[in-house]
């Protein structure tokens, strides 16, 4: 099983340099691939392409055999993203955010509730699990949109720069958690920091300019 990418490449609208400049690699679909590069080079068009969030200009890949161009709901069934920007609601708990995703995700709601107070109980919520998010920590924050792809049956789990900003105890926290996944799924994980990529990954990618 793998990772395909021949001659991806993305141009944007009204920006000529190219994103993303035939990007090409292959690499095996189990534990971490961490894709490191300075702001700009291109790491979210790039996991935002292999997620079906975004189309490239040419270019192909391919994700365990399945095209991510002519079969993104095939795609999309196997994986789960935690966009760059990404914030859970903040009117919600921990609880009713991961109930929902599953909701949405398709599970019935006696199965949806069972996971969700599952996952919670494994990543350590406790009384937070019915906290409004608003009034969590940064790193708690994160934790919950952790919580809820964890609590899917993706198999391939994509990070967008999941640490950026957090202080060094919830990173090693965030690590943790990492360690949980990355048993049995395969993880896109993007970074600036270097130490982080000699760490986690079982893979490391580099991304400059595109
Ligand atoms: N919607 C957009 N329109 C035009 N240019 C964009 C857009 N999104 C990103 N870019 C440009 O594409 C390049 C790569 O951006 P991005 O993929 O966000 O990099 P990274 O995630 O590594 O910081 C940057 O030069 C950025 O300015
Ligand atoms: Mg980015």
């Amino acid at each position: 099983m793998s990772l395909v990418c021949e001659g991806l490449t993305k141009i944007y609208a009204g920006n000529p340099v190219p994103a993303l400049n035939s990007v090409s690699f292959t690499l095996p679909t189990r534990g971490v691939f961490v894709l490191i590069g300075r702001n700009g080079s291109g790491k979210t068009t790039l996991v935002r392409i292999l997620a079906t969030n975004l189309e490239a200009t040419a270019g192909t890949a391919t994700l365990n055999g399945i095209d991510v161009m002519s079969e993104p709901d095939q795609i999309r069934e196997r994986i789960a993203i935690v966009p760059q920007e990404a914030r859970p609601i903040p009117w919600m708990t921990p609880l009713q955010s991961v109930l929902s995703y599953l909701l949405w995700r398709g599970l019935s709601y006696t199965e949806a509730k069972q996971k969700a107070c599952e996952v919670l109980d494994r990543l350590k919520f406790g009384k937070k699990a019915r906290a409004l998010n608003r009034t969590l920590s940064g790193g708690m924050k994160r934790k919950v949109l952790m919580a809820m792809i964890i609590s899917t049956e993706a198999e391939i789990i994509f990070l967008d720069e999941p640490t950026t900003g957090l202080d060094p105890i919830s990173r090693r926290e965030f690590w943790e958690v990492l360690q949980e996944i990355r048993k049995d799924r395969f993880v896109v994980l993007t970074t600036h920091y270097m130490q982080e990529a000699e760490q986690l990954a079982d893979t490391i990618g580099v991304l400059d300019e595109g």
